[in-house]
């Protein structure tokens, strides 16, 4: 596998049902779905259909003879003006996946980076991300650390939130 062979762009609408497939793929092997897959790939093509049609989502994939192998996604989390110098937008990345056969050769990486790119013509203050264990080291080898300042609450774990009306 050389790196000529992989070309790297924005996903478009157009994409989206590859990239829903690949979806399925990488979900389903980190839990045992709940959903059929023709049904879950139909739903989730849907969603990446409309949000590349238009919205603050952004995606890259990267693809191989014309064929989906990897992407990762982005959605701006605007944070209110403030008076003093800090940028006014943070992001979420997400589904970062690469098809098992063509790991650990970079593709990954060239996605992150697109994406980083991204950030850093939009403005981006904090990049936030929930790595799996294997995948920490490509984000700290990309700049990213630990914050021990960052709260997160598994709403549905919390008796009491929600169940109040
Ligand atoms: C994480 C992932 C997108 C990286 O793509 P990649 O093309 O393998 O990445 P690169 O070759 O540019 O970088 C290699 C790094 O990817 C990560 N990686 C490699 N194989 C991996 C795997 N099977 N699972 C998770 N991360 C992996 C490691 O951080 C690795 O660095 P290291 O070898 O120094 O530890 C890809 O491996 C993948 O799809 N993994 C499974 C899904 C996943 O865990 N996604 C992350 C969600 S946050």
């Amino acid at each position: 596998l050389s790196a000529g062979d992989i070309r790297f762009r924005r996903a478009r609408s157009d994409d989206a049902r590859a990239l829903a497939v690949l979806r399925y793929q990488f979900r389903s092997q980190l839990a045992e779905p709940q959903e059929p897959a023709d049904q879950f790939v139909g739903r989730c093509a849907e969603w990446m259909q409309s949000r590349l049609a238009g919205s603050t989502w952004v995606a890259w994939l990267a693809e191989r003879d014309g064929n989906v192998i990897g992407q990762i996604w982005l959605n701006p989390i605007e944070k209110i003006p403030n008076p003093v110098a800090e940028r006014e937008t943070n992001a979420y990345i997400t589904n970062a996946f690469v098809l098992p056969e063509f790991r650990a050769s970079g593709v990954g990486g060239e996605l992150l980076r697109l994406a980083l790119r991204w950030c850093e013509q939009a403005a981006v203050d904090r990049v936030v991300l929930w790595p799996t264990r294997r995948s920490r080291s490509l984000y700290a080898r990309n700049g990213f650390k630990v914050d021990n300042d960052l709260m997160e609450l598994r709403v549905d774990t919390q008796p009491g939130v929600g169940h109040d009306a």
